[in-house]
């Protein structure tokens, strides 16, 4: 069965329909959605949503367009709910200079500040980036002592290059709805040279719908589009992507596979 390893069902699009979306995972073949909080108030949400449901597990931490979230009392959140067995990760932080480049100083000091946190709590995390790869190759360059639980770069759209740099990290590399874009050149390039053992699958739902479904709000079930995809550029069967994703992202996100079936 799937997991998507990133996804936002705390967000309001799925107000209407978020318990009818995660109980009919198992007939869509998932089997775990890992829910990634992006500020202090998805924080909480993201965790009450893993307390409620078996399948689902929480990522938490600030994302870089919340840097302004990320206080004494978020650092004691997230290491409160840390101790609990569905939190998984420290996500999705990273470097996101699309919308702002006036505050880069405290993106990242902040992102810093949450590689060493994910480190001292002993997990892996999810990153984000937009427009800052340099300043973020330099970042991991420099805190590569404190990636030892792994990561994965979500929605990864960047190089070979870039691939074969995150690589020497040990980090990952997930692909979204994108990856079926028709002219997504690069990452099909990517997709086609990566080791399989680096790719995890994902929907960053609501956003980022996959072909051919682009329009609709996109939903954890569509992950299976991206293994598809995976499956047809690699020339491997859907069957392999599936189970190869799924002990991937397993292995990355180790509380994952405690917990449950
Ligand atoms: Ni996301």
């Amino acid at each position: 069965m799937l997991i998507d390893s990133h996804a936002h069902l705390t967000d309001e699009k799925f107000n209407e329909n978020r318990f009818d979306i995660i109980s009919s995972l198992s007939k869509n073949n998932v089997e775990k959605v890992f829910c990634v909080a992006y500020n202090k108030k998805s924080i909480k949400e993201v965790f009450e949503l893993s307390q409620k449901f078996e399948n689902i597990y929480a990522i938490i931490g600030i994302h870089p367009e919340e840097v302004d979230d990320f206080d004494d009392e978020t650092i004691q959140l997230i290491k409160e709910y840390s101790k609990n067995s569905k939190v998984i990760g420290i996500g999705e932080i990273g470097l996101d200079y699309h919308f702002r480049k006036d505050n880069i100083q405290k993106q990242k000091q902040i992102f810093v500040e949450q590689i060493k946190l994910a480190y001292e709590l002993q997990l892996p995390i999810s990153i984000h980036n937009r427009e800052s790869t340099g300043d973020l190759l330099k970042i991991l360059e420099e805190n590569k002592q404190f990636l030892t639980y792994g990561g994965v770069l979500h929605c990864f759209s960047e190089s070979v290059e870039v691939y074969n740099i995150i690589k020497k990290f040990g980090l990952k590399i997930a692909f979204g709805g994108t990856l079926t874009f028709k002219n997504n050149v690069t990452a099909t390039k990517v997709c086609e040279i990566a080791n399989l053992d680096d790719i995890l699958i994902e929907t960053d739902c609501p956003y980022l719908t996959p072909v051919p479904f682009r329009g609709q709000t996109n939903e954890p079930k569509n992950v299976s589009l991206v293994a598809q995809k995976i499956g047809e550029i690699k020339k491997l069967s859907y069957d392999t992507i599936v189970s190869k994703t799924t002990q991937n992202a397993l292995n990355l996100f180790t509380k994952a596979s405690l917990n449950g079936n």
